[in-house]
């Protein structure tokens, strides 16, 4: 069942897929991958995760949606359209130009996965959703050569999920503390919650710095 963040989410890939193949690289449940795989919309659907346990349960589901027919094969299950890897995300080599999201992590693993990725990385498309730490991955991004395509925030109920699609083709710069996010009237009840809890911890110099730079956008 899609929640409203990964319906979300979905949108936004659907608005920004480049390539022929999707990645949703620390994937746990496997949902936003099989909803893609039964739009048809790529050639090919990987869902990784370094969970075992978590690609279990995903696994169990997709054969009662009758998605998997084959035995598994080792760990490994796949078929032509649908491969579910447990593996580290920051192993990966992509193979052509893609359309990656790396969503519900915290910041400092999602910048390692970055990092350790190969292949085609110049030439796709990632949607990324930190749970925390966006000032570092924002900097990451900038420093690495990443430029903004989206920045966006989602919200579920009373949480809010910041949303970043990044690319290395991109030449618009990623500032630290937010750029277009900002910008967006339909992001002011975010912008406020963020001002507030960024308020809770005076003695952050860097905090002070951000309040100062939101100023501006209130
Ligand atoms: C909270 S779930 C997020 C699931 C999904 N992406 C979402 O947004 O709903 C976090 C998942 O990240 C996986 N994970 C954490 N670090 C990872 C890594 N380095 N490589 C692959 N998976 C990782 C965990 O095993 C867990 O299943």
């Amino acid at each position: 069942m899609l929640s409203t963040r990964l319906k979300s989410l979905i949108q936004i890939i659907e608005q920004h897929a480049v390539g022929e193949e999707f990645y949703d690289i620390a994937c746990d449940h496997c949902l936003v991958g099989e909803y893609f795989f039964n739009e048809n919309r790529f050639s090919k659907v990987y869902c990784i995760d370094q969970s075992r346990k978590a690609l279990e349960i995903a696994f169990e589901r997709l054969k009662r949606n009758n998605l998997y027919s084959q035995i598994p094969d080792g760990f490994f299950y796949k078929n032509s359209a649908l491969e579910i890897n447990h593996e580290k995300g920051e192993n990966l080599t992509l193979q052509k130009k893609s359309t990656l999201l790396l969503a519900g992590i915290g910041g400092h693993t999602l910048t390692r996965i970055l990092d350790g990725l190969s292949g085609e990385k110049n030439f796709s498309h990632f949607v990324l959703s930190p749970h925390n730490d966006h000032v570092h991955v924002r900097r990451f991004l900038a420093q690495k050569g990443f430029g903004l395509i989206e920045e966006s925030v989602v919200q579920d109920k009373e949480h809010f999920y910041e949303v970043y699609v990044v690319s290395m083709a991109e030449r618009a710069p990623i500032h630290p503390y937010g750029s277009k996010i900002w910008q967006n009237p339909n992001n002011t009840s975010y912008l406020r919650y963020y001002v507030e809890k960024l308020s809770r911890y005076p003695n952050s110099s860097e905090n002070a710095l951000i309040i100062e730079y939101l100023k501006q956008f209130i």
